[in-house]
């Protein structure tokens, strides 16, 4: 495993960090639903290839995800870096309304006593007396930053939280949060086909110091092999709204991987790992997220930080996934 400092921050985190939301099932992971005996064993699976560093939310399972993190976590909480999100919340009129899942309305508030409850929850749900990182989930436009980072800078004088990083944010996002405080990582997506927003990214990032935390890299799975093109998900499972799977992208994903076919075979690798190495050439200071619900992906993901790509091989991956690529993507 390599490892990496969290921004300007002292947090040394690995550079693949484990993605939690699938533990939380529901309705969006529904084809499998994690408890807290298989979150420990990938712990355990976690700790054994050195990935010390995990993300979840409270939105992931409306709960569910912190908790059984919490319970898999009891006695080796620090050997984690345990990062989790505020702003989305399901409490009845906090904020606005951002969708309805499960049952629950989810609503996004980055208001300062929003903003304290979210992290007091996360805490009680997890078992923990800190949060090592929390991440402003969607950053919201109806309350000043200058409140939402108050309310994150007494949260860290106060011990309850180390560092703060922003997600679902613009470049102009991170100029704004960066004048009251350190951030520590921006967390984005960011894909081989659907790379705009990332790139656009890259150099507000750079100047403030920032790591750029990848979520998404793999497409939910969609770049994991061609045989993932066949396969098919239930009304409300995030898998099944995503663009690839309409049939003029599955037509031209075809063909992305029939002209990339030789290059597993080359490094000998799996099709993800290639897809991850690319990734990791992309931005010096890039975290790895990758969503983890088994032992086998965990131990293939952590190989793609010792593949060497050719610098012609990475122009020829990102040449060959621009017919097949999307300009915005909304998750
Ligand atoms: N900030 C945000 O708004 C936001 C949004 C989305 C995600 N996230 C975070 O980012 C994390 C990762 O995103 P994601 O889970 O949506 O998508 P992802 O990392 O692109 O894809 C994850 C899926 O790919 C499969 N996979 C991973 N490694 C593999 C390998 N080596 N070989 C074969 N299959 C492999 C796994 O499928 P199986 O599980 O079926 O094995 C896994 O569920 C989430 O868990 C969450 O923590 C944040």
């Amino acid at each position: 495993m390599k490892y990496q400092k969290l921004g300007s921050s002292d947090i040394e985190v690995s550079k693949i960090a484990f993605g939690a939301w699938g533990l939380g099932g529901g309705s969006v992971w529904a084809d499998m639903s994690p408890d807290v005996r298989s979150a420990s064993h990938l712990l355990d699976i976690a700790e054994e290839t050195g990935i010390n560093y995990i993300d979840t939310a409270p939105v992931y399972g409306t709960g569910a995800s912190e908790e059984i993190l919490g319970k898999a976590l009891q006695g080796r909480r620090d050997r984690f870096i345990l990062q989790t999100k505020c702003s989305l919340n399901w409490r009845q009129g906090d904020g606005n309304f951002h969708y309805e899942r499960d049952g629950y309305t989810v609503n996004n508030c980055t208001s300062a006593a929003a903003v304290r409850k979210d992290v007091e929850e996360s805490l009680l749900r997890m078992n923990t007396d800190y949060i090592d990182v929390i991440i402003v989930h969607y950053v919201c436009p109806s309350w000043p930053v200058s409140e939402t980072m108050a309310s994150l800078n007494e949260l860290i004088k106060e011990g309850k939280i180390r560092a703060v990083g922003l997600s679902n944010s613009q470049p102009a996002d991170l100029d704004e949060y960066a004048k009251y405080g350190n951030i520590a990582l921006v967390q984005e997506q960011y894909s081989l086909i659907a790379p705009l927003h990332g790139q656009a990214y890259f150099d507000t990032c750079r100047k403030h110091g920032t790591t750029f935390q990848v979520y998404g890299a793999l497409e939910e799975g969609f770049l994991t092999g061609p045989e993932q093109l066949a396969r098919s998900f239930k009304k409300g499972d995030i898998r099944a709204r995503l663009p690839w799977y309409e049939k003029d992208h599955k037509e031209k994903l075809k063909t992305f991987y029939e002209t990339l076919s030789d290059l597993p075979a080359k490094y000998n690798c799996s099709w993800a790992v290639l897809f991850e190495a690319w990734t990791m050439t992309q931005y010096d200071d890039m975290n790895l997220l990758i969503g983890f619900r088994r032992e086998e992906t965990i131990r293939d993901t952590v190989k793609c930080l010792d593949i060497q790509l050719t610098p012609e091989d990475i122009d020829r991956i990102t040449a060959a996934a621009e017919p097949a690529s999307v300009e915005t993507i909304d998750k």
